[in-house]
């Protein structure tokens, strides 16, 4: 494995004759905030800051790397929960802040161009002045950037209807490790032409090369949606529910899980009164329908409430107005951060096949009964998808970090069984590693380590992300 250099006051001095002084720090106090990310309580300071403005800075600076030997690390809005813009090894670490412009949204074409480090919210807000829609959401949409969605492949609330990030992204601007820069595909809707090197790159997690320039496809802006919160008795029946919805013929465009203690901690924490929380309640589900015809969503929502009738559940609460509406969603949104608050804690990004829903909750449930964890569950139910977050509470460093792993290969495996994987939005990055092999065999995992040899033959890119290599 190639050994890294240290960066030198000559590095330093080269960063800053492609970037501008101004855009490269390399004292402790000014680097701080891009020593850590969302994961955890990890912490990583690079030896340098840079902050290129074009792509054209991304290839010199990448070039310089790639001579010298040094590491390089990407990074969006570090919003990131797998510590994939963690500068494991020290070295450059290349912020894309300055990379905030719209470049083009092209109406007619139902396609906006970016560049990487435009805010998510921002982006939609944008394209929703023009009667557009961009559907990806992750929760840290507000300061989340673009690209680093593209890195992950996120996903959000509407991927249950809309699908995620991939399913946007038509083609990319990248620069190669060693400082090329090529475009991957083309600004089509369908494309059969070579390899699909667009989708390679979507959630490859800055370890193939760095984008600077992003189109994406857009869809027109449903007008209208509504929004119910459903509690439950069982948290097990409230997973149930879920696919029980999709079998009677309707498609949310949201159907979010929360245990009792996510809703309780992040009302808590935002201060907010807007559920009360009968105290037989286990779980709720906050279902959303859109589209443009009032009249049909009103009768999907009827449909859906017959439906969760069914079960063992309190009073549903329909959001009267978008006030209410806007409530319901900060309090699903800051579920992490409300945790985080709490305590120190792991998050497991498990998904399955949506009606082994149920056989999850109950086996992660079980399995930190056996090793003594508490766990606060809550997600995208309608996609299968359960943020599972660990809490540290009072466990030791010892159990932290030594017992709990076995937990935790334990819930994988589970997740495989049950014809799931390890990560269905937040990535692998530097924290699900070391649990990949629950997942690929050594072939598979070969082609992997492979087609990043190709990418970035002297692996000074974000090594050591997804897998060590
Ligand atoms: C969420 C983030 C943590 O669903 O993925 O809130
Ligand atoms: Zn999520």
């Amino acid at each position: 494995m190639t050994t890294f250099n240290k960066v030198t006051a000559a590095h330093i001095a080269a960063l800053r004759e492609i970037a501008g002084t101004q855009y490269v720090l390399a004292d402790e106090e000014s680097m701080a905030r891009y020593a850590q990310d969302e994961t955890e309580d990890l912490h990583y300071l690079p030896e340098v800051v840079v902050k290129p403005d074009t792509t054209e800075q991304v290839s010199r600076i990448m070039r310089l790397c790639s001579q010298e030997l040094l590491p390089v690390t990407p990074r969006g809005g570090g919003t990131g929960l797998s510590g994939g813009a963690l500068a494991q090894f020290g070295g450059v670490l290349i912020s894309m802040e300055r990379f905030n412009r719209i470049t083009h949204i092209d109406e007619r074409n139902l396609q906006v161009i970016t560049e990487p480090g435009v805010i998510t919210e921002e982006l939609q807000n944008a394209v929703k002045e023009k009667g557009l829609f961009y559907p990806p959401d992750p929760s840290s949409r507000g300061t989340c950037f673009i690209g680093g969605n593209i890195a992950e492949n996120s996903g959000g609330p509407k991927a249950v209807k809309y699908g995620v990030v991939k399913d946007y992204v038509l083609n990319l601007e990248m620069v190669l490790p060693d400082g090329e820069i090529i475009w991957t595909g083309a600004n089509v809707l369908k494309n059969a032409t070579g390899y699909n090197l667009t989708q390679l790159v979507v959630g490859s997690e800055g370890t193939l090369g760095i984008v600077t320039k992003i189109v994406l496809r857009l869809i027109p802006l449903p007008k209208n949606d509504l929004l119910m919160l459903v509690p439950f008795r069982s948290a097990e029946s409230a997973c149930e529910a879920v696919s029980a919805i999709f079998r009677a013929g309707y498609t949310p465009s949201a159907m979010e899980f929360m245990e009792r203690d996510a809703i309780d901690w992040v009302s808590q924490y935002v201060q907010s009164s807007a559920v009360k929380i009968e105290d037989d309640i286990q779980a709720h589900l906050l279902i959303e329908v859109d589209g443009n015809y009032p009249e049909v969503l009103m009768q999907e929502m009827e449909g859906i409430a017959g439906v969760v009738e069914g079960f063992d559940i309190g009073e549903i609460l329909f959001a009267e107005d978008s006030q209410q509406k806007d409530e319901l969603w900060k309090l699903r949104r800051r579920v992490a951060e409300a945790v985080k608050a709490n305590s120190v804690y792991k998050e497991e990004d498990t998904v399955v096949p949506r009606a082994e829903l149920p056989l999850l909750l109950k086996g992660v449930k079980e399995i930190g009964q056996k090793y003594g964890f508490h766990s606060v569950c809550y997600g995208h139910a309608g996609d299968g998808n359960l943020h599972v977050n660990i809490i540290r509470g009072t466990l030791t460093e010892e159990q932290w970090n030594g017992t709990l792993t076995e937990g935790i290969r334990e819930i994988f495996q589970l997740v495989k069984k049950l014809g799931g994987t390890i990560s269905g939005e937040h990535g692998i990055g530097l924290v699900q590693k070391n649990y990949m092999d629950i997942i690929f065999d050594q072939t598979s995992m070969q082609l992997m380590k492979q087609i990043k040899q190709i990418f970035d033959p002297k692996n000074i890119l974000n090594r050591g992300k997804i897998f060590d290599c």
